[in-house]
């Protein structure tokens, strides 16, 4: 092999043992505990009615935990289906093996995409007659009815069909010979939000409407249509959410979205973000520290290097704002976090080493930082901390 920069040939088969592998964590990774997800699930689900299903939402990669590998876990819990965003995240996983039910809860609006959630037996979220009769021209294609979900509009004015003209459109698409409804759902704008009355009264609107809605309809248990609305907010609300299904993110990853609300959870984070300590300095007092020095040392401070940045999904935001953990203490980041790497305060410790592992998110002996910590910080929500990790921070199952 030709070492570009010194332009000299460099024969790696006299060094046998050489491997070029690099260990997932010589740098900076994300922990995922399958087994925490499981529990999780088992637990959530002792609230449900025996009847009622348990859909696992792995979109966004499974919230940035590894969607493969949550609905693993989830499955041993008891989840019966899946719930993704895009047909390729569902396509991945039926790749991957997975043969229970998947919805796609994004919309697929071309016959293209369409025929292809038909071909690998992907539902798709169905929110208009227009997209009805494109599924039901594919069933008739193949000469096979089309599984799909309907969608209806509550209050969230996103996907879904108007549930003022609902009635009389899924009298049309009762009709159709080629389609097979599975569900029929809505979604929930407010319930995570229930700090305000506002919005508990906004979440008992939609689901008022949801029911009057089925009940308008005629609706047919026998047929075996799932109704679902409930997210992890409205599943922990109460059961007058549950319907048939609900459809379960944040808490099945481990945070509550009300822990106003006490439900005797014991939910378990299954994400630990860790990353490297790639270098030690130490500085004197009122020297300073990264982009725009924003942070000047107060006395003679040991800072350590951590190899993880915002280009690894870290808010810059939250530069000097955050703690990281190592050996049950706590200590302080500093100054502004850069793209690949981001300063801590270790002055008082003697055993944090240059290779040393720190945790961002997650616990450490008694010590503990959430995604919804970092959210409060940086005036976002736990749902985005999650979703912001990148690729290169690659994924380590343990239990
Ligand atoms: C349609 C739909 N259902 C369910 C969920 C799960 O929500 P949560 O993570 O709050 O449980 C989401 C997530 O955004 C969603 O978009």
């Amino acid at each position: 092999m030709q070492i570009r920069q010194t332009n000299q040939e460099f024969n790696f088969d006299k060094y046998p043992n050489f491997k070029q592998d690099i260990d997932p964590k010589q740098r900076a990774w994300i922990e995922v505990k399958g087994k925490a997800i499981e529990a999780n699930v088992r637990q959530l689900k002792s609230k449900l009615n025996e009847s009622c299903q348990f859909m696992a939402v792995v979109k966004a990669d499974g919230y940035g935990h590894d969607a493969k590998l949550v609905s693993e876990y989830a499955f041993r819990g008891g989840a019966s289906q899946l719930g993704v965003a895009t047909l390729k995240e569902g396509i991945k996983l039926r790749s991957s093996g997975v043969k229970k039910p998947i919805l796609i809860l994004g919309n697929l609006y071309t016959k293209k995409d369409l025929v292809i959630s038909f071909k690998n037996d992907l539902m798709p979220t169905i929110s208009s007659i227009r997209e009805c009769l494109i599924c039901n021209n594919i069933g008739k294609h193949f000469g096979l009815k089309f599984s799909l979900h309907l969608k209806v509009d509550t209050g969230m004015s996103r996907l879904g069909f108007e549930c003022n003209k609902f009635v009389q459109q899924f009298e049309k698409i009762k009709s159709f010979d080629n389609i097979l409804i599975e569900g029929i759902y809505s979604h929930l704008s407010s319930a995570d939000e229930l700090n305000s009355l506002d919005s508990k009264s906004t979440t008992n609107l939609q689901r008022k409407k949801f029911q009057k809605l089925l009940n308008e309809i005629n609706f047919d248990r026998n047929k075996n249509i799932k109704t679902h609305l409930a997210n992890s907010a409205g599943m922990l609300l109460d059961k007058s959410f549950h319907f048939d299904m609900v459809r379960v993110g944040l808490s099945m990853y481990g945070y509550n979205p009300l822990p106003i609300i006490d439900n005797n959870l014991l939910l378990k984070p299954a994400l630990f973000l860790k990353a490297k300590v790639a270098f030690i300095r130490i500085i004197d007092q009122g020297v300073s520290v990264s982009y725009g020095g924003k942070f000047v040392s107060s006395r003679k401070t040991k800072l350590a290097v951590l190899s993880i940045g915002y280009a690894d999904g870290v808010p810059r935001n939250l530069s000097g704002k955050i703690n990281v953990i190592h050996n049950n203490n706590f200590y302080p980041q500093v100054g502004s976090i850069t793209m690949d790497q981001m300063m801590v305060d270790i002055t008082d410790s003697n055993e944090v080493k240059v290779g040393s592992t720190m945790t961002l998110l997650g616990s450490d002996g008694d010590k503990k930082i959430s995604p919804l910590d970092w959210a409060r910080e940086s005036n976002t929500i736990p749902w985005e901390i999650l979703c912001s990790f990148k690729n290169r921070l690659p994924k380590v199952k343990v239990d």
